[in-house]
């Protein structure tokens, strides 16, 4: 079975940190709140943990995990030699949401790292996993803590029921602030490239860094089978609610006119439509749909802390097609069409 401990965010009770972090040197697994959403710790320095984090989540082996870190040491003691412009990075943006990938360190087991010469490590803002991560004395490897190709989790709840009695202990530290993954940074290389976009965006590291770049896959939607992704999580459906998803992308009048007419369509044979909406749209879809709103179009951030909840409640609600409104890939509006696109099985352009 499966502790679950609340703590309070703010001010975690130190007991509880203790506990969870002697099941981590142990060997086990707990599932903790970070900034962006739960993640499924283990001790990132002893392979055989790690290794139970891909049975717990029924992950592909291949596709390589974080080390968080409770400071820029510990960092440090991670890769064979951090690039110069990581320091500048950690200073700017650490801690936060923001993943780097660096030359890896010899002693990280293969587990960690999925066989590649690199390392991804980060430090989280939440003050939950930072105690965590400070009790346990290790690095904490963890991916989210949902099971492989489901939605990542942004609530203790979302953990429970996708990880109950396969995991050791989950803190429940209440909801997530940024709702959608770190953005992961490949630094190793000559220039540096965003792998994943998250809550790091790309403007802001574009002040800093005028020759980044953004992986091509990344707004693309499905890769061919000859295109080797650089990040190997890009390459697994991700996200995905139980129901087909359809995302509607172009400009915004279109495309609720475009969901509205399919909803009609769908609803007329009887199905069970959801349509995730901006606020503003709503009025203008069938009565009969299940509309789940996720805040305004002028308010991106509002869409990102709360998509994959949404998601889930699709699911819950039992919606037999999802009508997904888009919106403009900039700021984090980039890393939640990221997100639609592999939640996607259909995209239409208006
Ligand atoms: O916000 C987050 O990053 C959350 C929280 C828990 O920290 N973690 C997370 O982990 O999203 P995960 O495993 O679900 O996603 C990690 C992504 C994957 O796409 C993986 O392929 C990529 O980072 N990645 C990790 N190490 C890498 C490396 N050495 N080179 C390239 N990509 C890497
Ligand atoms: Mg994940």
């Amino acid at each position: 079975t499966t502790l679950i401990w609340t703590v309070d965010k703010n001010n975690p009770d130190q007991n509880v940190i203790d506990r969870a972090a002697q099941i981590i040197k142990n060997g086990g697994l707990v599932a903790f709140p970070t900034e962006t959403v739960y993640g499924l710790g283990a001790n990132g320095l002893d392979g055989t943990a790690v290794a139970g984090i891909y049975r717990a989540k029924g992950r592909p082996s291949d596709n390589p995990l974080i080390l968080h870190v409770a400071d820029f040491a510990m960092a440090e003691t991670l890769s064979a030699g951090l690039p110069p412009v990581a320091g500048m990075l950690m200073d700017k943006f650490w801690p936060g949401p923001l993943t780097l990938v660096v030359p890896r360190a010899n002693h990280i087991p293969g587990q960690v790292t999925g066989g590649l010469d690199t390392v991804g490590i980060r430090m989280p803002s939440h003050p939950v996993a930072l105690a965590l991560i400070k009790a346990a004395g290790v690095p904490i490897a963890a991916p989210s803590a949902n099971r492989s190709g489901r939605p990542s989790p942004t609530r203790a709840a979302h953990v429970q029921a996708d990880l109950q009695g396969r995991i050791d202990a989950i803190l429940d530290g209440g909801p997530t602030g940024v709702g959608l993954e770190s953005t992961v940074l490949d630094v190793s290389g000559e220039q540096p490239v965003i792998l994943r976009p998250g809550g790091v965006t790309y403007e802001q590291l574009a002040d800093l860094l005028p020759r980044v770049t953004i992986d091509p896959s990344i707004l693309g939607k499905k890769l061919s089978r000859d295109q080797a992704p650089r990040s190997p999580g890009m390459k697994y459906t991700h996200y995905a609610p139980a129901a087909p998803l359809t995302l509607f992308e172009g400009e915004p009048a279109r495309v609720v006119q475009a969901i509205a007419r399919r909803a009609a369509e769908q609803l007329a044979r009887g199905k069970k439509v959801g349509i995730l909406a901006f606020e503003e749209n709503a009025p203008y879809y069938p009565q009969g749909a299940v509309i789940l709103t996720m805040g305004q179009q002028k308010n991106p951030a509002t869409a990102a802390n709360m998509l994959f909840a949404l998601l889930r409640q699709f699911d819950r609600l039992k919606v037999e097609v999802i009508l997904a409104e888009g919106l403009e890939p900039k700021g984090i509006g980039l890393a939640i069409m990221n997100r639609l696109r592999r939640a996607a099985g259909e995209i239409v352009q208006l």
